[in-house]
């Protein structure tokens, strides 16, 4: 009967193996605040990535409207974010994003995500500028 539990639990520890070889957060984007006309990087890097795994960035304004917009995938920015660009060693699973020459209007909710990866976090960009009454 012994040998029948041991069997079991080999069978679970395969079965856990394709979520331990899971690629995983190594760094999510942190909420920042950035002045207007600066540049930013919001950091955010994986462990475990597969070639097939791809990264992308989105952005949405709650504030504004609620449509999500995807900024890049893998390396590739869309050309409508003609001021984004993505920085890091994509060998190292470092796909950061930088905006130079903010706006207002660059504010809201930039989420780094992989299909495969649960818990997506978003992170917050606060831009300060002098408004004009
Ligand atoms: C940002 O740049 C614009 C255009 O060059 C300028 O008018 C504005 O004063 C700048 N704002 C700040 C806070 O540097």
């Amino acid at each position: 009967m012994e040998w029948v539990g041991a069997l079991r639990y080999s069978l679970a520890l395969l079965a856990l193996l394709p979520i331990v070889n899971a690629a995983f957060y190594r760094i999510r984007p942190q909420s920042t605040g950035v002045l207007v006309n600066q540049t930013v990087t919001l950091y955010c890097a994986f462990n475990g990535l597969t070639p097939s795994e791809v990264v992308n960035w989105y952005w949405y304004n709650p504030e504004t409207d609620d449509k999500l917009y995807h900024i890049s995938a893998r390396g590739r920015v869309a050309s409508e974010f003609s001021r984004h660009s993505i920085v890091g060693s994509s060998r190292r699973g470092e796909y950061n994003l930088r905006i130079r020459d903010v706006q207002p209007g660059d504010e809201g909710n930039y989420r780094c995500s992989v299909f495969t990866v649960r818990d997506a976090g978003d992170a917050r960009l606060t831009v300060v500028g002098i408004r004009v009454a």
